[in-house]
């Protein structure tokens, strides 16, 4: 097989480590966001919040990066199975609904602190404040609608990888490795 072709039957580097450093950061972001209430008030508390928005905020710029990349260098075609067009449209369908979320729970987030009155803190360096003033009601929405989206990408990706394992274990093609560095010895 040629380089060429070989190298169109995987992600490219950047377009894996965009992947996995959101799976990396979407999973610290949820446990930090669902275990934050439990942390001791004061200083800790307000500790796991702000690193719970710097994770939030490091999706986000994955996010960015990984869609201005995807138009660089387009991803590889999907994986055939014998389940045929539907199949493939279902994984186009769940792949857009996981954009779409990594869009929206960020956004509700940044919504969330401004109706709390707070200012969004861009990675601890800028501060920007909030431009509406403080409402305990809204804020309590915003939280609300924030952790049901959070919950609900994280449903959707154990999903995805259900079916990421299947393809790898039970129809043997090379859906995961694809998304797999070549140094682990994927073909
Ligand atoms: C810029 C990005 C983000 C911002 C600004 C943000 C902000 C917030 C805020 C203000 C809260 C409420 C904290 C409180 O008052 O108790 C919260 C809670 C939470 N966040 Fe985020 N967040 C962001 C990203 C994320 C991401 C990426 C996830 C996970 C996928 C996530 C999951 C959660 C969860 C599960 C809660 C708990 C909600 C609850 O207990 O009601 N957040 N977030
Ligand atoms: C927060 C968790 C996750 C998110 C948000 C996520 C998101 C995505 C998205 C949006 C794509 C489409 C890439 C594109 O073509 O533009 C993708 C592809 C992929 N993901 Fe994930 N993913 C997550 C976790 C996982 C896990 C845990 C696994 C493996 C067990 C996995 C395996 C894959 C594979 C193999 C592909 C390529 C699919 C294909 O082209 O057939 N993902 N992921």
């Amino acid at each position: 097989m040629s380089d060429a072709s070989t190298a169109a039957l995987r992600y490219s580097p950047p377009a894996q480590a965009f992947h996995w450093l959101t799976v990396l950061f979407v999973a610290a972001a949820w446990t930090l966001g669902v275990l934050g209430d439990d942390l001791p008030k004061g200083s800790i508390r307000h500790m796991g919040e702000f690193v719970h928005v710097i994770l939030g905020e490091m999706v986000a710029l994955l996010l960015l990066l990984r869609v201005v990349w995807r138009f660089v260098t387009p991803a590889p075609a999907l994986e055939t199975t014998r389940f045929g067009a539907p199949a493939l449209l279902a994984t186009r369908l769940v792949h857009l609904a996981l954009y779409a979320l990594l869009v929206a729970v960020p956004v509700v987030g940044v919504v969330t602190l401004f109706h709390g009155g707070e200012p969004l803190s861009l990675f601890g360096v800028v501060d920007i404040p909030s431009p509406w003033p403080r409402n305990r009601e809204l804020k309590h929405y915003s939280k609300e609608i924030h952790e049901l989206l959070a919950h609900a990408l994280v449903l959707l990706a154990v999903l995805h990888a259900s079916a990421a394992l299947a393809h790898h274990y039970v129809m043997k093609d090379r859906a995961l490795k694809r998304m797999l560095p070549a140094f682990l010895g994927a073909d």
